[in-house]
């Protein structure tokens, strides 16, 4: 059996996690699972259209039994890398030590996020830059890190929504850019330039 490369958690509609498997199912990348804290999330019926086997959890479960059941299903896959498309969770640093990387000296664990950070960390990052009036916005991809939203940046990709008619249009402008550039870390990852995450990256 090929060993587990990357396990993605996400909690909602699911445009990134699909974006992610349709460039590991175009590259043979070992996407080996996908784990949702939200046993009705949309995500999931994208991952068996993909292929992807999925985990989740029941409703009535608390935050203990969420992270236990994303434990069990760490131990079981043992993937490399954690890949964070929509997660709306603070990983807890048991799980996070798991993933540590001597050469990184990071988790390996990646989280996108609807901001540029460090302005609007937590959520509804578009939501405020639209309600603040903001003329631009954009969106981050970082490490995580024991913290909301703080970790070493990866890549930013900054965009104008002065034009934008509403928030709906935003958040699909922003998603566009995020569907773009996660797959394109995935990539990089998979083809042996991790180190290449450390430094800031333009596409
Ligand atoms: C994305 O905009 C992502 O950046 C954001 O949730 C959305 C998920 O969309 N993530 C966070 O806010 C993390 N705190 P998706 O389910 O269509 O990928």
């Amino acid at each position: 059996m090929n060993s587990c490369k990357y396990l993605i958690l996400a909690s909602g509609t699911g445009s990134n996690a699909e974006a992610l498997m349709k460039t590991a199912k175009e590259n043979n990348i070992n996407v080996c699972g996908l784990f949702s804290d939200k046993s009705n999330a949309e995500v999931l019926t994208k991952a068996k259209k993909y292929e992807v086997k999925t985990f989740t959890t029941e409703e009535k479960d608390n935050k203990d039994e969420i992270f236990f059941k994303l434990s069990q299903v760490i131990e079981e896959l043992k993937p490399d890398w954690l890949l964070l498309a929509g997660f709306m969770r603070i990983l807890p640093t048991k799980i996070l030590q798991r993933f540590f990387d001597e050469e990184l000296q990071q988790y390996r664990v990646i989280n996108i996020h609807p901001s540029l950070l460090p302005k609007y960390p937590g959520l509804g990052g578009y939501r405020q830059a639209y309600e603040n009036g903001d003329t631009s916005t954009g969106l981050s991809i970082h490490f995580v890190d024991e913290g909301l939203d703080t970790g070493k940046l990866i890549l930013q990709k900054s965009f104008s929504i002065a034009e934008s008619k509403n928030l709906e249009e935003v958040i699909e402008k922003g998603k566009s850019f995020e569907n773009k550039y996660f797959p394109e870390i995935l990539l990089k990852i998979h083809n042996g330039n991790k180190k290449d995450l450390l430094n800031e990256l333009s596409f």
